[in-house]
């Protein structure tokens, strides 16, 4: 009996060590949100590194941008999947999300990053103003991240994601103009992914087709991710050039999802999902080209140039008038006699 309760023990121990790891408690902060009690302000109370260091999305203004001219163009490897090698599109309740073949590559990263997902991030109907990161602090209509891990040091996206150099992301700026067939071949299946948990496979189709022009033109620092658990692990590449997509394109991001199950008596939509951007003391973000920057730059220098002129002309003037009018306060009767002297 005593040998047959501890066996029983020694079962039960057994199966207690072997569930923890397995089985870790639920973490407390897996319930986060854009809005209300669970949003971006208190992330970081069960979320710490949303509180900390390296954080994104940023505003990419002038006076943090570098040109550095060893950024060269990326290459995308893997990119044509045919049509029928399909892709899972799934709502996780946060955003609408493509699982991507591992196959699926970008080269000139330094490492070599295999795809991971891509997913979205935007505003709603009255105010179609959600990209993440913004430029010159405007926002645009939506933005798409291509995720990517570092398959030369890490098996995949979830193992890399807390590391060094674990993650690049691909930023695509979307504003609103004419209609992209290449993004419809996402936008054309969210009605069947309305609800959280929700899943369909499409179409595979080249994911390239979603870049926009010159995408050797980018943005380029070091960051976080821009959700919960807000990794700092994040080599960014945002792209200069947006791409379009249309009105009634952008509507069905704005009102076709949910946050919440199919069966929740209080559907919350998924409207707003962008997280603010953040502070970004004493970092530089390097840039790709030069055009902009030295058109700027020789804008500058003519606005100042013109500036510098106008005072030098206003002082000029000021300078003219007070002669003018201390000739007023002076008695100048001897030189009128002088001048009219000259002139006879
Ligand atoms: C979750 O929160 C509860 C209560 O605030 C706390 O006791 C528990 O340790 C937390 N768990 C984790 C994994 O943070
Ligand atoms: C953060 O959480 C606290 C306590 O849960 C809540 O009172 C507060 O309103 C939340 N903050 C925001 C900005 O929602
Ligand atoms: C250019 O960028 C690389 C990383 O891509 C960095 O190591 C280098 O220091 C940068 N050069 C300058 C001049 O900032
Ligand atoms: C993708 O392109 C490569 C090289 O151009 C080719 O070998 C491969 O068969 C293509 N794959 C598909 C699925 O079209
Ligand atoms: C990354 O992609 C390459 C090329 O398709 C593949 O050979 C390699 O196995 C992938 N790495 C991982 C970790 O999946
Ligand atoms: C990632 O790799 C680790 C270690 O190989 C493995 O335990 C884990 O299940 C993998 N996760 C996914 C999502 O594939």
């Amino acid at each position: 009996m005593p040998g047959r309760s501890l066996h029983a023990a020694a079962v039960l121990l057994l199966v207690i060590l072997k569930q923890q790891p397995s089985s870790p408690a639920p973490l407390n902060g897996s319930k986060w949100t854009y809005f209300g009690p669970d949003g971006e302000k208190n992330w970081s109370k069960n979320y710490p590194s949303c509180g900390g260091l390296l954080q994104s999305p940023i505003d990419l203004h002038g006076d943090i941008l570098q040109y550095n001219a060893s950024l060269g163009p990326l290459a995308f490897q893997g990119y044509n999947a045919s049509a029928n090698q399909p892709f899972i599109l799934t709502n996780n309740g946060h955003s609408v999300k493509l699982k991507l073949p591992k196959d699926m590559q970008i080269q000139g990263l330094g490492a070599r990053y295999n795809a991971s997902q891509l997913h979205l991030h935007w505003g709603d109907r009255n105010d179609p103003h959600g990209s993440e990161h913004t430029i010159g602090g405007k926002h645009f209509a939506a933005e798409l991240h291509i995720v990517y891990y570092n398959s030369d040091l890490y098996p995949n996206a979830s193992i890399a994601s807390d590391k060094p150099e674990g993650l690049a992301v691909l930023a695509v700026l979307i504003e609103m103009g004419s209609s992209n067939p290449s993004y419809d071949k996402i936008f054309s299946h969210l009605p069947d992914v309305k609800y959280k948990g929700q899943e369909v496979h499409i179409p595979g189709f080249s994911i390239e087709e979603l870049l926009p022009e010159r995408p050797e033109q980018y943005y380029r620092y070091k960051g976080s991710l821009t959700t919960p658990p807000c990794h700092p692990s994040v080599l960014w590449t945002v792209f200069r050039n947006p791409v379009q997509v249309s009105r009634a394109q952008l509507v069905k991001l704005e009102e076709g999802l949910y946050c919440t199950n199919v069966d929740d008596p209080s559907p919350i939509e998924m409207v707003n999902n962008f997280r603010q951007v953040q502070k970004f003391d004493e970092r530089l973000v390097y840039v790709s080209f030069q055009q902009g920057i030295a058109l700027s730059v020789a804008l500058a220098g003519v606005l100042g140039i013109c500036i510098v002129l106008a005072v030098s002309v206003w002082l000029f003037r000021r300078k003219k008038s007070s002669k003018k009018s201390d000739n007023k306060g002076v008695i100048y009767k001897p030189a009128t006699t002088q001048e009219s002297e000259a002139h006879a």
